[in-house]
């Protein structure tokens, strides 16, 4: 029986606390000489500073007990330990088995869950050397340079934020890209200038059902053939064959129907059901990201996973940055009806980032039925969103200082950059990280009229000039963005996640809300080129755009 949140004795005590709590981060710093060490926290290599939320005491014990009233600790060893907590599609959420080193035991309904894992994960590593040393080469001989993706949702988000994340890490001479759009132009942009003879396609899908995708993989399949027949190297069936072998592989859940495709099933390298899309570059569905930062980077990406999901599982929650993050979030999205969440990492290898959350924690927690079926009986998942700073600050931050939104705001900064440059005998990534700490202390802290007055500002602009502070900010720390750093920071957010869904009672693990918008499509594709008949079952706002789109095409 899925536990009515709003109905334990902690709810009443967060909503009591809320009926009479004034935020005041001036007041509070200014009283609390210790409050930034009191409300610091670390998580791997993580130094996450809460302190620059609405946290005091009494918030931080009253999350605690909401804590231990959904049985977060219960239902987070469930996950882990394998039962199947996804219940409308009765599986198991074993992302974590994912990364557990090879020594680890877990048993599930009698499968050896880590031998199997590392059995794909020793396939990738050894392909993956294969390809980087040129020893795995194309149909002309020559070794792969360019690894394009072909996958959607969390069979490319992942992939692409991390690639774009460690791409000081990819070896000299490999670069990946990724099509995912079913939109033709993104085929045709990725490949324009590829070299059919040195390119390797990987076709990530955990189902290999997904329109986008297999439409995408049919699309490079067609361009390799062809391009090849037009250099005279695909002359007949068995060329053909053997281009498909050379310069195709897969990753999938589904490896009979990757088979069918035409791809061999000796270069597939499967995953399983217990894991979620959204919670996949830690599987098969990495492997052009192991490829380009090689394995032993990989090893370390997944070791950061790792020590961030040990840290969930062992620490109390009053010190466990995961718990109290997605504590925090239920907080603000519970009590003072937050509707966004903005995440603003202060490293542009991180430009990725926060698209790759939308889907983890929007696709996860966007629903509005619990898991016993019955509807949800608070406000559930909010909107997440970013840009890199310092770009954000001179295009949206003005609505988070200024407008009359509560958008609590994670900011993520590293100590040591990839590339230390100065300009003007002027250490860059300073005058950077100035910027995230100047950031975060304007939203915390604000500017008074008095402050404003003193600038000698005239009284009319006062007002306009006025920042009201008490913006709420997270602020995230690590050393450097290395692999680790990137596994620990997706793991942290994972966590966020499924602790936001324990709290409202919601299954984080399905989708059926992106189910219906898939039938759909297959059943309109007929009505736009020149099916009447589907065209007239069409409704009104359907059939009049798609005569637009008749009476307009190849115009
Ligand atoms: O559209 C939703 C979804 O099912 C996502 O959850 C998933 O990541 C994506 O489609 C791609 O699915 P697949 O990996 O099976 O192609």
């Amino acid at each position: 029986m899925t536990v009515d949140v709003t109905k334990t004795a902690a709810w009443a005590d967060l909503a009591a606390l809320h009926a009479s709590f004034t935020p005041d981060l001036r007041g509070w710093f200014a009283e609390d000489a210790d409050r930034a060490a009191r409300f610091t926290r670390t998580a791997g290599d993580l130094h996450v500073d809460l302190s620059k939320n609405f946290l005091t005491d009494e918030v931080l014990d009253a999350l605690v007990a909401l804590a231990d009233e959904v049985d977060l600790a219960g239902r987070r060893d469930a996950m882990y330990r394998g039962d199947r907590i996804n219940v409308t599609e009765n599986r198991s959420v074993l992302h974590t088995a994912l990364r557990r080193p090879k020594t680890d035991e877990l048993v599930v309904e009698g499968q050896d869950v880590i031998a199997d894992v590392h059995e794909v994960l020793d396939r990738m590593y050894a392909f993956a050397d294969k390809v980087r040393s040129g020893e795995w080469r194309g149909i002309t001989g020559k070794p792969i340079d360019t690894i394009i993706n072909i996958g959607i949702g969390g069979s490319d988000l992942g992939p692409v934020m991390v690639y774009e994340a460690l791409k000081p890490s990819v070896q000299d001479g490999l670069r990946c890209r990724f099509i995912s759009n079913i939109d033709p132009s993104d085929v045709y942009e990725k490949t324009a200038d590829a070299d059919p003879e040195t390119t390797l396609f990987i076709v990530a899908s955990k189902t290999f059902t997904t329109l986008e995708t297999i439409t995408n993989a049919k699309m490079a399949r067609w361009w390799l053939l062809n391009s090849l027949r037009g250099r005279d190297i695909v002359t007949d069936a068995a060329s053909q064959a053997q281009a498909i072998a050379k310069h195709f592989v897969a990753v999938s859940t589904a490896l009979d129907k990757v088979e069918a495709f035409g791809i061999d099933p000796a270069n597939a390298f499967g995953f399983w059901d217990w894991v979620g899309g959204r919670y996949s570059v830690d599987s098969a569905v990495g492997l052009p990201v192991c490829i380009a930062i090689g394995p032993q980077n990989f090893a370390d990406f997944l070791a950061g996973f790792n020590a961030i999901d040990r840290h969930f599982a062992e620490t109390p929650w009053a010190q466990n940055v995961p718990a109290l993050m997605g504590l925090l979030n239920v907080w603000y999205v519970n009590f003072f009806g937050a509707e966004s969440h903005a995440v603003l990492p202060y490293a542009q290898y991180l430009h990725r980032f926060a698209a790759y959350l939308q889907q983890l924690t929007m696709e996860s927690n966007g629903k509005g039925v619990r898991a016993d079926g019955t509807p949800v009986t608070t406000a559930t998942g909010e909107i997440f969103w970013g840009e890199p700073g310092t770009n954000g600050q001179h295009a949206f931050y003005q609505l988070i200082h200024q407008g009359t939104r509560l958008i609590p705001a994670d900011f993520i900064a590293v100590a040591t950059p990839a590339h230390p440059i100065s300009a003007d005998g002027r250490d860059v990534h300073e005058l950077f990280l100035a910027n995230f700490l100047a950031q975060t202390k304007a939203l915390a802290f604000g500017k008074t009229a008095d402050e404003v007055r003193a600038e000698g500002v005239a009284e009319a602009l006062v007002s306009a000039k006025v920042f009201k502070g008490n913006r709420p900010t997270t602020s995230i720390m690590a050393a450097a963005l290395t692999p680790s750093v990137v596994g620990q920071l997706i793991a942290l957010y994972e966590h966020i996640t499924f602790v936001q869904g324990v709290v409202w009672g919601i299954d984080s693990f399905d989708q059926w809300g992106v189910e219906l918008g898939k039938v759909l499509a297959n059943q309109i594709a007929p009505a736009i080129s020149s099916d009447d008949s589907a065209l007239a079952a069409q409704d009104g706002s359907t059939r009049g755009l798609i005569e637009f789109y008749r009476a307009n095409r190849g115009r």
